[in-house]
Order: C-alpha cells, then sequence, then structure tokens
C-alpha cells in the first residue's frame, strides 16, 4: 500500500454500529451449519467436518453411502462428485454441501471425538460473529458486534477517505487489523483461530471496468506470494462456481497454499459490485455516491476486494521457508525467509569477546539499527551463533573480527548460500539495504 500512489491506509474501529452488520448481511448470513454429536455433545462446523475425518474413514463412509442410495436422483448426483477430479476430502465436502446428500451422508459418518456412527443431529445455523454489550446494561438494544472482517470499517468511510485525499476512480482503501470469528473449530495453528489478523484492500472502480480489475489484482496478488519466495508449485487459484458465491460477490476466486495438511485458502480475491456501497446508503440513509467530475455525474463505484489473512498467509510463509539440510554431516534447521519478511534482518557478531571487538560491533549495531531490526550476539562459537541465526531465518550475519580493527571491513554471511564477502564497514548499510529489495 504504502509504495502505491493510488491505495490509502485506513484504521478504522472494531466496534462500530450495529447496523453496518445488518446493512452488510452478516447479522443474517454470516453463519455456519453446525451438527452436534448426541452421544459426546461435541459440536463440528459441518463444511469443515471432511478435514478431521481420516482418510480411510471417509473412504468407509463413502462405499457405505454409495451402496445404500436409493434414490436415483440422488445417486445421479453421488456418482458425479465421485466421478470428478477432486481430491477425496474436497469431494468429501461437496457431499457434505448438498442439502439432501449431507443428511444421507451424517447417518453413515463417525464422529471425529467418540469414534461413534450416525450420531449427528440435522445441521442448525450459527452466527460466527461475537456479540457484546455497550454501557452497563446488558440488553437486545444495547448489543454490538466485534468485526467478522476489515472491510465493512473501509466501506463507511469510503467517502470520507476519498474527500480527504482527493483520490479520483480507480483507487484503493488498505487496512491491516484483527478480525473476530465465533469458529466452532479452530484447527492447525494459525489456520483458523478466532481472533487473526486481516489485510485487505477495497479497489473502487468505474462500474462497467470491473472484469478488467478484478482480473488484474487476480495475478498481481498470486505474483505478491512468488515475489516473496513461495514455491509456486504449492500455489493456486480456486474459482468459486456462481452457485457458491457469497451474497456480495458476483465473481470469486481463492489462493490457496499447499499446507502439509492440504490446501487452504491463504486470500480471497472478490468483485463485490456496488452491493457493499448501496446496502450502506440504504440502512443510513445517506449517499454513498462518488462525484466523477469527468462526467458530472454521482454513482456508487463497484468494488474489487483483496482480502488475505495476515496471520493465515504468514504461516504458509513460515511453511514454505522451513528448511532442514545436511551440511558437514550435520543437519542444519534454515529458514529461508524472504529478506522482507524476516524479522531480523542482520545479526552482529564479535569474532571474540576481546581486542576492541565489542566496541566496533556495537558501534556498527548502532549505525544498521535506525533502518533495519538487528541483533546483537556474543555468546558462544562462531558457528552456534550462525545456525541461531539460520533457524530465526536472519538472511545476513556480519562479523567483526581482527582484519575489521585494521581495514574497517567485515565479513557478511548470507544465510542461503553461506557464501561470506569481505566489505567496508562504511559500505554496509547500502549492501544490506541492496540485498534485501532483490
Ligand atoms: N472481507 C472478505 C472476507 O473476510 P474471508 O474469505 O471470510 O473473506 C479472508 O476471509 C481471509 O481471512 C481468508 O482468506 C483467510 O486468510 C483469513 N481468515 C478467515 N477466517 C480465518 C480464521 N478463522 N483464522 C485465520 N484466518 C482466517
Amino acid at each position: 500500500m504504502t509504495y502505491r500512489e493510488d491505495v490509502e491506509g485506513l484504521d478504522a474501529s472494531i466496534l462500530m454500529h450495529p447496523r453496518v452488520w445488518e446493512a452488510s448481511g452478516h447479522v443474517e448470513n454470516f453463519t455456519d451449519p453446525m451438527i452436534d454429536c448426541k452421544s459426546c455433545k461435541s459440536r463440528f462446523r459441518m463444511d469443515t467436518l471432511a478435514e478431521q475425518i481420516s482418510e480411510k474413514k471417509k473412504k468407509k463412509i463413502l462405499r457405505e453411502l454409495s451402496e445404500n442410495l436409493n434414490d436415483d436422483n440422488l445417486k445421479n448426483k453421488l456418482s458425479e462428485i465421485l466421478n470428478s477430479d477432486d481430491s477425496l476430502t474436497e469431494k468429501f465436502t461437496a457431499i457434505l454441501e448438498d442439502s439432501e446428500l449431507s443428511i444421507k451422508i451424517l447417518e453413515y459418518a463417525n464422529c471425529p471425538t467418540c469414534g461413534n456412527k450416525g450420531q449427528f443431529t440435522e445441521p442448525r445455523s450459527f452466527n460466527l460473529m461475537f456479540k457484546t454489550f455497550v454501557g452497563p446494561v446488558e440488553s437486545s438494544d444495547n448489543a454490538v458486534f466485534l468485526r467478522p472482517e476489515t472491510a465493512q470499517g473501509i466501506f463507511v468511510n469510503f467517502l470520507n477517505v476519498q474527500n480527504a485525499t482527493r483520490q479520483k476512480l480507480p483507487f484503493g482503501i488498505a487496512q491491516i487489523g484483527k478480525a473476530f470469528r465465533n469458529e466452532i473449530n479452530t484447527r492447525n495453528f494459525l489456520f483458523r483461530t478466532r481472533e487473526f489478523e486481516q489485510m485487505e484492500m477495497q479497489y473502487f472502480v468505474k462500474p462497467e471496468d470491473d472484469d478488467k480489475y478484478f482480473s488484474e489484482w487476480k495475478a498481481k496478488r498470486l505474483e505478491w506470494y512468488k515475489t516473496l519466495g513461495m514455491t509456486s508449485d504449492k500455489l493456486r487459484y480456486h474459482d468459486h462456481p456462481e452457485d457458491k458465491l457469497a451474497h456480495y460477490a458476483k465473481a470469486a476466486v481463492d489462493i490457496e497454499y499447499e499446507f502439509p495438511f492440504g490446501w487452504g485458502e491463504i486470500e480471497g480475491i472478490h468483485n463485490r459490485t456496488n452491493f457493499d456501497l448501496s446496502r450502506h446508503e440504504e440502512f443510513s440513509g445517506k449517499s454513498q455516491k462518488y462525484f466523477d467530475e469527468q462526467i458530472k455525474e454521482k454513482y456508487l463505484p463497484f468494488i474489487i476486494e483483496t482480502s488475505a489473512g495476515a496471520s493465515r498467509s504468514f504461516m504458509a510463509f513460515l511453511v514454505d521457508a522451513y528448511t532442514e539440510e545436511k551440511v558437514n554431516n550435520e543437519l542444519r534447521v534454515v529458514l529461508k525467509l524472504h529478506p522482507k519478511l524476516a524479522p531480523i534482518k542482520a545479526a552482529i557478531f564479535p569474532l571474540v569477546n576481546k581486542d576492541g571487538m565489542p566496541e566496533a560491533a556495537r558501534k556498527i549495531e548502532a549505525d544498521l539499527r535506525p533502518f533495519m531490526k538487528v541483533f546483537y550476539d556474543s555468546k558462544g562459537a562462531i558457528g552456534r551463533r550462525y545456525r541461531r541465526m539460520d533457524e530465526v531465518g536472519t538472511p545476513f550475519c556480519v562479523t567483526i573480527d581482527t582484519q575489521t580493527l585494521e581495514d574497517s571491513t567485515v565479513t557478511v554471511r548470507e544465510r542461503d548460500s553461506m557464501e561470506q564477502v569481505r566489505i567496508k564497514s562504511d559500505e554496509l548499510l547500502t549492501h544490506l539495504l541492496g540485498e534485501m529489495k532483490k
């Protein structure tokens, strides 16, 4: 966002007027189908049940379902799903998403907690928003919601930002911040949590330009992960079929990453049309129209949304970067994070803790610190210091040795190649900044 002239930043509030969530459709539609096990009382989100059942069990359940279905219509639907090229989990999920087949498959499914078969209740809708109260009285009149997405804060501030910044279409408003969802089953570390960080951008365009910018952002966002070093083969698009689109979307695509537990969405790109602005206009009674100076007309722009989970994407970067390799017959664990993502950019080591080396190293550390996160380490053998930095993904280690005291040069060791170059200490900052830009 900071590198683009056409994107502004925003930090909207987490608690907004409850009518915002009525206008957005979240009160009515932001629900998950939930099922309970009658035996052990465990609760599950039906659309993610497949993730919690082993491959072997899934095969057995599908076999039993196929053998026991009598209705021809359902049999046809099932064979269409089973004959698709999808993975077993995707097939299982497709069956759970079908209102008729889902009831049938639950008769043969085992509860992931207690293992009992056919014990699930019928699915019920469960709203994912966390509710709280403004003021001392806990009444429905005072109820507010913790935001389940950062997007709505952008929509309701659209004209404030546009007027203040004098942006013209097309332009974007970006926001990073916490979102909260009362997920029934949190899973897989940062993948599904109840409190997570989103980074969303809403790009406002002329209505007739929506398809063009949807395609543009779809390509740009995939490229973003690749330029930050994520393995290309582990990234793919998942286009949403028309009948599965969210209530606000004309088109939607997910960017998925292949985690060790399977493919999972890390970002969604959506064509939200003018749904949100028209709903906020209707519910607030205030015009949300943009004045187009060129044609001297007012209209509601269309919105292309790029909605990424910062915590979920970070987990993908972390998994992708984790490497174990043999170096001189020893295991080296190294986090090959792109330098832009590495939490520590450079480590500064005095070779020994005497002869003026710590003082020279401290001076280099102080010179670099205003520009990047650095870490000073003088403890243990140099090899062990390198390994510690490899494990946390520090791309550069700078060593101050006897030669530094003679000619003001230092060695810079690059994490992945482990190659060392000797450079002048007064050129160190330029060298590191240049390396990090690559
Ligand atoms: N404004 C649109 C929106 O919020 P979404 O697909 O519901 O769309 C966008 O969420 C992204 O937020 C997802 O691609 C994912 O990266 C992240 N996300 C959603 N739910 C999450 C959860 N429970 N835990 C962690 N990240 C989550």
